[in-house]
């Protein structure tokens, strides 16, 4: 392992009264709260409702910040600081999914800064404090619940990078399976595929002697891998709900890379693509990560073949490393394909038009990806092989 240091302060309340929870947490702050909401789930299935009555309950000054987009850009980012800044709200309250959430992490540092909200996401600045920041989670996907990084997009640019700040870590997180049961397929599938996808991240490192982090990857993916195909055929099961929004957040609060470097090489790729296209994130994922893995599984076909035999259970004797490597790759591909998440970029009718800008952005820091760095070529490789 490599040495660390771990920090994570977000109380979590989890389970059908986590909103129960929701006055202790309010009167830890002043009277004026911002919500931030999405494009008006929350109105249709009474989270919304839920929130303001306890919000009153509490004799809170409501203010709101409606429309926050999937792939939340940084405009609106901005009329929320704004609106924080001039109103001087106590705490932001974030409703809704990681686009919510990640939204909501800018306002709060951008309500502290001086220049312009973009500034934090490409670095220019770094968030050194914040306005506290509350979530009532709706869609299992993101684990930016319970992590300090964000994700934002500047359309004007064609950029959208990930950014963090230890100032940005939620207070706290209520995690009520009933909401998420509203979430539609699409996106329930695209949750999956994207919680998998940050174990993934994670599993593969350079790091040795990780067998504590290796079996709770495994662990969970298995659960999720479980779970899912009953869930996509089984929306309102609210305990299938359960073991997905749990293994959502344990996907990417930091405990499965305790002691390692993740390779988040995929990631990368995908908010590239998805900075040009705006297409749903995990959508992206589905189609690059099964690539991005053949491209790189000969740098250590052990660490692959042991994942394809412990969570894609695969049969290994009498095969070679590589192929049972290979297989749990292909194994991996059917089952997101199964449950219906895109295979292909033609998919969402991407051709090879902006693979240049897509490049140019993945290497905007120069070679990526901890497990194997990747080049311009590997990248314009990975992504043909995707088309
Ligand atoms: O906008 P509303 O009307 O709320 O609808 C949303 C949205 O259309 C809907 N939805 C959410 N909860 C619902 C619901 N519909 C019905 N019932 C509910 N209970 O679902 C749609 C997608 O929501 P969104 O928040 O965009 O999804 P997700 O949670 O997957 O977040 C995606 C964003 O997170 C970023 C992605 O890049 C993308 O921008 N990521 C953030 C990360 C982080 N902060 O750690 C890591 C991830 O890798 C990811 O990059
Ligand atoms: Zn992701």
């Amino acid at each position: 392992m490599n040495p660390f240091t771990f920090y994570n302060p977000v109380t979590l309340h989890f389970g059908a009264d986590a909103m129960e929870k929701l006055p202790q947490e309010l009167a830890k702050y002043g009277d004026k709260v911002l919500i931030v909401y999405g494009g008006g789930s929350i109105k249709s299935n009474g989270v919304y409702e839920d929130v303001i009555t306890i919000l009153q309950q509490a004799n809170k000054q409501i203010f709101e910040l409606a429309g926050v987009e999937p792939n939340p850009r940084v405009e609106t980012a901005r009329r929320g600081a704004e609106i924080c800044k001039a109103e001087g709200i106590d705490l932001v309250l974030a409703v809704g999914g990681g686009s919510v959430v990640d939204c909501s992490k800018l306002i709060v540092a951008a309500a502290k800064y001086d220049g312009d909200a973009w500034d934090l996401v490409i670095k220019k600045a770094v968030a050194e404090e914040a306005l506290p920041l509350g979530v009532v989670l709706t869609l299992a996907a993101t684990g930016s619940e319970m992590n300090s990084g964000s994700v934002i997009t500047n359309m004007d640019t064609a950029e959208k990078f990930g950014w963090g700040s230890p100032a940005v870590f939620p207070k706290f997180s209520i995690l009520n399976p009933t909401y998420t049961v509203t979430v539609p397929k699409n996106h329930t599938i695209y949750g999956i595929v994207d919680m998998m996808s940050h174990i993934f991240e994670q599993y593969f490192h350079n790091a040795t002697n990780t067998p504590v982090t290796d079996g709770m990857c495994e662990g969970v993916l298995r659960a999720i891998m479980e779970a899912g195909p009953k869930l996509v055929e089984d929306l309102e099961n609210v305990a299938l709900r359960e073991t997905i929004l749990l293994a959502g957040t344990i996907g990417l609060n930091n405990f499965l890379s305790m002691g390692s470097r993740g390779d988040w090489a995929t990631h990368n790729i995908e908010h590239a693509v998805s900075a040009v296209y705006d297409i749903p994130h995990a959508g992206g994922l589905a189609i690059l990560q099964p690539h991005w893995m053949r491209h790189v599984v000969s740098e250590n076909p052990e660490r692959f073949a042991r994942l394809a035999v412990r969570v894609f259970d695969v049969e290994a004797n009498g095969k070679s490393v590589e192929d049972v490597a290979l297989e749990g790759i292909e194994r991996l591909a059917a089952f997101w394909a199964s449950l219906g998440a895109p295979q292909r970029l033609a998919d969402y009718n991407i051709d090879t038009t902006h693979f240049e800008k897509i490049i140019e952005h993945t290497m905007c820091n120069g070679p990526f990806g901890n497990f194997k760095k990747l080049h311009a070529d590997d990248v314009r490789t990975i992504l043909e092989n995707a088309l």
